[in-house]
C-alpha cells in the first residue's frame, strides 16, 4: 500500500471514531454540538492522531484501545485552531476550507465550542482510563495534558501573541514553535508509546524525534503561509504578515527555512531508524511532511 492510501485509510478510521466519541448534533442545545462538529469534520489532515496510533502500533498496541486518546488529541488540536482564529488572536476567516467557527457561529459560540472540545477530550480519555483500569492509559492522558497546557501548546500561543510586531531571535521563535506546535506532536508520540507500555528509554528517544518533527512542521506552516494559496491550504495566506509575526521566513527567507525543515526531518528520521523496520510508516510520514503543500 502506498503512503497516501495508507494515510487516507488511517484518516478514515480516526474520523469514524471521532464521530462515535462526539455528542450528536440533535442533542439540545443543538448549536454547540453543531459548532463542535463543524470544525472537527471540516477535513483536517489528522496527523496527530495518526502519529499516536502509529507509535502505539510500533510497540504492539491496538488501535481500538488507543482510539479514545487519538481522538481526544484531535479534539484538543481542533479547539486550539478555533481559538487561534478568533479576532483576539489571529483574526482569520477561513479554516479547513470553510468559514472559521466564529464566522459561522459567532464569537461566543466559537469560544464555547473550543472549551467544549477541550473538556470533552478529557471526558473521553478519563472514561477510557476508568474502563480499562490501566495505569498506562492515565500516563497517556498525562502526556497529552502536558502537551496541551501551560507546559506546552498554551504557553507557545502566549509567547506567540505577546510577540506580535516584535522582532524575535531564533531562540524565542524556537520556544514558540516547540510549544505551540511541537508539544502536541510530542504528546502524540509519548501517549502512543506509553499506552503500549514502551520503555522509558524508547519514550525519551521518540520524544526527541517528535520535537524535531514539530518544529519542522511549524516552519513548513510558516513557509506555506507565503508560498501556498488559500484554495490549497484551506486557510488564508499571509496571516503571519498581517499579524506582524516573526517567522522562520522573516528571519531566514524561504530557501534557508526549507533547509531547516529538511535538516530537522532527517534528524528525526535517523532517530526513528534506530527502532528498525517497525518505524517505517512514521519515517515515511516524516519524509512526506517535508514537502507537504497543505
Ligand atoms: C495547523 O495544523 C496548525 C499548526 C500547528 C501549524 P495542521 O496543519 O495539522 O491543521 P489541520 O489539522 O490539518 O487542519
Ligand atoms: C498556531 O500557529 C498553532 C496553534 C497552536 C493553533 P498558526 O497560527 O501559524 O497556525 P495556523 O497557520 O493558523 O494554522
Ligand atoms: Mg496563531
Ligand atoms: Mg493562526
Ligand atoms: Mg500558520
Amino acid at each position: 500500500m502506498n503512503l497516501s492510501t495508507e494515510l487516507n485509510e488511517r484518516r478514515m478510521y480516526v474520523d469514524t471514531k471521532l464521530d462515535e466519541y462526539l455528542p450528536k448534533e440533535c442533542e439540545y442545545p443543538e448549536i454547540i454540538f453543531k459548532s463542535m462538529r463543524y470544525s472537527v469534520f471540516a477535513g483536517g489532515k489528522r496527523i496527530r492522531p495518526i502519529m499516536l496510533l502509529a507509535v502505539n502500533r510500533m510497540f504492539g498496541g491496538s488501535d481500538d484501545i488507543a482510539a479514545p486518546y487519538a481522538c481526544a488529541l484531535e479534539m484538543i488540536h481542533t479547539y486550539s485552531l478555533i481559538h487561534d482564529d478568533l479576532p483576539a488572536i489571529d483574526n482569520d476567516n477561513f479554516r479547513r476550507g470553510r468559514l472559521t467557527n466564529h464566522k459561522a457561529f459567532g464569537e461566543d459560540i466559537a469560544i464555547l465550542a473550543g472549551d467544549a472540545l477541550l473538556t470533552h477530550a478529557f471526558e473521553v480519555m478519563s472514561e477510557a482510563v476508568c474502563k480499562s483500569q490501566d495505569i498506562k492509559g492515565a500516563r497517556a492522558m498525562n502526556a497529552i495534558a502536558h502537551g496541551a497546557g501551560v507546559n506546552g501548546m498554551v504557553v507557545g500561543q502566549v509567547v506567540d501573541v505577546i510577540s506580535d510586531g516584535k522582532k524575535l531571535n531564533k531562540e524565542t521563535l524556537d520556544f514558540i514553535h516547540l510549544n505551540k506546535t511541537g508539544a502536541l506532536i510530542q504528546g502524540a508520540f509519548k501517549a502512543g508509546a506509553l499506552l503500549a507500555g514502551a520503555t522509558d528509554a524508547s519514550v525519551e528517544l521518540l520524544d526527541e524525534a517528535a520535537k524535531k518533527i514539530g518544529i519542522a512542521f511549524q516552519i513548513q506552516d510558516d513557509i506555506l503561509d507565503v508560498t501556498s494559496t488559500q484554495e490549497e491550504l484551506g486557510k488564508p495566506i499571509f496571516s503571519d504578515e498581517k499579524n506582524e509575526k516573526t517567522t522562520y521566513v522573516t528571519l531566514y527567507g524561504i530557501e534557508k527555512s526549507t533547509e531547516f525543515v529538511k535538516q530537522l526531518s532527517y534528524e528525526a528520521m535517523s532517530i526513528l531508524q534506530s527502532f528498525g523496520t517497525r518505524c517505517n510508516f512514521l519515517e515515511e510520514m516524516t519524509r512526506y511532511l517535508i514537502d507537504r503543500r497543505f
